[in-house]
């Protein structure tokens, strides 16, 4: 196991994750029907959609949670099934899911490498541990008072970048955060937010889940919208307004048509509401 900077970055661009027709149902509920999505490396894609739409239904079937019942999945361009987490483990997908899942009572070393520890002979390397926690820490421009802080004393914004530099440290090529920004202030929204970034530049593919449209306005490359458990629209984050956006959550227009013909076509500089200013002036 090696720390982020020692991972070979993935080459910007290249599709790495690739859905198509992915189908589940829970009993009478159609929770996904034939939901197409890809994620490249280096890139950020928000999944948005209202409560219900499927998104989380959708990190499952990537994360291994809980397989589709119909759908293909390419991974590297190469077909493959993720019917377990170990499986996504094993491919490169990593999910930061939204209860964090971190031990109030350990300190920010132990949360790290809790079940993958470093051992030396037949104990603890501790001084190791502390070390690669510190470069990854680092790496991600973290402010993390002490990696010898237990968790339970540091800010919500401070517990979700520990939770993210743990799901790094099996070098994954994909990283798939359920909202991430949701119980936290601005300061600490602009953290992640700035983590995000780092993650992208390094060439990960970044999954982001959130309703929050500045957040996603602010870090997103694309904006994929679940609807009821369909595809219900795909923009390029400076090609589209948040109007567009909400009305491809809410389908209060016949968005399907006019989003097909806005990716097509060209925008006219008219149509943007240069959304690339939107809440980046917070994140430094
Ligand atoms: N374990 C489950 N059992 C039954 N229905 C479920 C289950 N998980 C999700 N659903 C249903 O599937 C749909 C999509 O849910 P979900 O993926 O959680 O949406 P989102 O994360 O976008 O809010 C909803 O109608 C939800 O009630
Ligand atoms: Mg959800």
């Amino acid at each position: 196991m090696t720390v982020l900077d020692e991972a070979p970055p993935a080459r910007q661009g290249t599709t790495l994750l690739s859905l198509r027709g992915t189908t589940k149902r829970f009993g009478a509920v159609r929770a996904l029907t034939d939901v197409d999505l890809d994620v490249a490396a280096g890139e950020v894609v928000a999944l948005v959609g209202d409560n219900g739409a499927g998104k989380s239904t959708l990190v499952k079937v990537m994360s291994g949670a809980g397989p589709a019942e119909a759908g293909t999945i390419e991974f590297d361009g190469t077909a493959v099934s993720i019917p377990t987490p170990g499986a996504a483990q094993a491919l490169g997908i990593a999910t930061v899911f939204q209860d964090l899942a971190l031990c109030d009572n350990l300190d920010v070393v132990s949360n790290l490498f809790l079940g993958s520890e470093t051992v030396n002979g037949l104990v603890l390397d501790e001084v190791d541990m502390e070390r690669r926690s510190w470069t990854l820490l680092r790496e991600l421009s973290a402010k993390i008072p002490s990696v010898r802080t237990r968790v339970a004393g540091l800010s919500g914004g401070q517990r979700q970048v520990v939770a993210i530099a743990r799901s790094l440290l099996g070098n994954p090529k994909i990283v798939m955060l359920d909202e991430p920004t949701a119980a936290l202030g601005v300061a600490q929204t602009a953290q992640v937010l700035n983590l995000i970034e780092r993650l992208r530049e390094r060439g990960l593919g970044v999954v982001l889940i959130s309703h929050n449209l500045a957040d996603v306005l602010a870090v997103a490359d694309r904006i994929v919208v679940l609807r009821l458990g369909r595809n219900a629209g795909e923009f390029r984050v400076g090609e589209a307004t948040q109007n567009d956006i909400v009305a491809a959550i809410t389908g209060s227009s016949d968005n399907a048509v006019t989003e097909r013909a806005a990716r097509k076509a060209p925008p006219s500089p008219s149509d943007t509401d240069d959304p690339e200013n939107t809440g980046q002036e917070t994140a430094q």
